[in-house]
């Protein structure tokens, strides 16, 4: 990582011009909120059509289905979110400020306490003389705080129901629809990008933590006696992927690069599905602008994998305050089908051509849109040390803009044909027309939106339509025909 990095310079150009900002910022904000601007917009927009290429696009039998955002009681009494999608909680006798009690202790001690039961956080606090960091009051009891926002479907409120934590379950609570309705045979993917909801007790870090966040999952459905046959494995076999082990975390801290077929070889990994998944992410994650060695998979330590799955491998990203997860890779067995199952009582099972029955097993790459982006930025920032302004690099097809187009000057015709251009190439691409201030003042905004194309229109496009085409990453230009700009930024943008 660049030396001196660090994410209030990205956030504040961010803020500046329009990729995202505070929500109801007008009423003094609400934390763990916060809205898109147009720039921010694109951007997600982009990334969304990226992963979907990738995932879904890309795959042999992927469906994408789009499912309710408020789910009743009982697809949460099954999958087990009711019980144990929990956070334990500590508030302060004196201020009231709440606070996450493992947080707090894991500050004070550098013990990792996740998993311990809210009895033995209390002995801790109270043992290690925790008090709040606020007001240094003294703390309550621990207490279990359930992470869903609850809401209620009917006047007489009798009929309870939560925004979803996740996409997942309506992909599990649908699985028997999908299956009929495709005639679809294992292995497949249900894909699912949506909004989902968290009543995070200390939303921090921007569009780190949040409460209403968005999320890309993949629910891929296999026969488990086939986890280690996935039909694509060969493709990825010889990616490296870079994993922190459970050793390696409880030793040295060192991340090991191995290939993706020795990882499974070495038990590493559970099953090809999963480290198919690491494969792919990997080579997605470069593409959206990350260095290898800022991203790598760590594998969860049993006492924090969650309680649906048998191996959790999160792709961490580095930031300068540490490594941060942004996609929950889980093996999560048959545990939700199964779940639904018996509560529904609906038979989720599947025929396979030798007539017997299964529950199939589910691994599950779950990305999150938000932490993706800050990545994005907080990778691709670049300070202005060398060029005078601050710029974005991002990848040209997850721009915002593809293309700026200017005027040289707001005479002799240039703005005209400067604008006959401009609807030209919107009809292919994210463009944006600017004719105000010099020409220099122009590129250096176009830079600090990441805008990787800038064309400009001056004299000698009157006399032989040509235009200057401006790289932004070099800053190098060279003249081109009109004729041929639509084919060349086409083949810019999706090298
Ligand atoms: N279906 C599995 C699942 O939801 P998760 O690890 O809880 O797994 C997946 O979440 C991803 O969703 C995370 O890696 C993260 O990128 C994003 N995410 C989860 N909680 C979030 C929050 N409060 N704010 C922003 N993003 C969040």
């Amino acid at each position: 990582m660049e030396k001196n990095k660090n994410a209030k310079s990205f956030i504040d150009l961010a803020k500046k011009r329009g990729f995202f900002w505070q929500s109801s910022e007008i009423y003094g904000g609400t934390s763990g909120m916060f809205d898109y601007g147009p720039l921010g917009l694109l951007l997600k927009i982009k990334l969304i059509e990226k992963w979907r290429n990738f995932f879904v696009k890309q795959e042999d039998n992927v469906y994408e289905i789009e499912t309710s955002l408020i789910q009743p009681e009982k697809v949460f009494e099954a999958s087990g979110h009711l019980k144990s999608f929990i956070d334990p909680v500590t508030q302060c006798k004196n201020c009231n400020s709440i606070f996450r009690a493992d947080d707090l202790i894991q500050k004070k001690t550098k013990e990792f306490v996740e998993g311990k039961k809210p009895e033995e956080l209390t002995k801790i606090i109270k043992e290690n003389n925790i008090k709040c960091p606020k007001c240094k009051g003294e703390l309550s009891k621990v207490k279990i705080f359930n992470l869903m926002l609850k809401t209620f479907l009917s006047p007489t409120g009798e009929e309870i129901a939560y925004l979803r934590p996740e996409t997942a379950q309506g992909i599990f609570v649908d699985f028997k629809r999908i299956l009929v309705a495709t005639r679809t045979k294992l292995p497949f993917g249900v894909a699912q990008v949506g909004s989902s909801f968290r009543n995070e007790i200390s939303p921090r870090q921007f569009i780190i933590r949040l409460r209403a966040f968005n999320q890309m999952e993949v629910e891929w459905f296999v026969d488990p006696k086939e986890l280690n046959k996935h039909p694509r494995f060969k493709e990825v076999e010889n990616i490296k992927i870079r994993i922190l082990t459970r050793e390696s975390q409880k030793e040295n801290g060192k991340e090991t690069t191995l290939t993706t077929k020795e990882s499974v070889k070495k038990e590493i990994v559970p099953n090809q599905y999963l480290a198919y998944f690491l494969a792919r992410e990997t080579q997605f994650y470069k593409s959206v602008g990350l260095p290898f060695e800022e991203f790598r998979f760590r594998h969860m330590l049993p006492e924090e994998t969650p309680h649906y799955s048998k191996g959790n491998f999160d792709l961490e990203i580095n930031f300068d305050f540490g490594w941060k997860e942004v996609v929950g890779n889980a093996y999560r067995t048959d545990h939700d089908l199964k779940s639904h199952m018996k509560k529904s009582g609906v038979d989720l099972t599947v025929r396979l051509d030798d007539g017997t029955k299964i529950i199939p097993h589910v691994v599950e790459p779950s990305f999150g849109i938000e932490r993706t982006i800050y990545g994005i930025l907080f990778h691709c920032y670049k300070n202005g040390k060398k060029r005078g302004w601050e710029w974005f690099a991002f990848p040209p097809d997850i721009a915002p803009y593809s293309v700026g187009v200017f005027p040289l000057v707001n005479k002799d015709g240039l703005q005209e044909k400067a604008k006959e251009i401009f609807k030209l190439l919107k009809k292919h691409f994210d463009v944006f027309y600017d004719d105000s201030g010099s020409i220099g003042r122009r590129y250096a905004r176009a830079d600090e939106i990441g805008t990787p194309f800038d064309i400009t229109i001056d004299y000698d496009t009157m006399e032989n339509n040509t235009v200057t085409l401006r790289y932004r990453d070099t800053t190098k230009q060279e003249r081109i025909k009109i004729k041929d700009l639509v084919k060349i930024i086409y083949q810019l943008t999706h090298s």
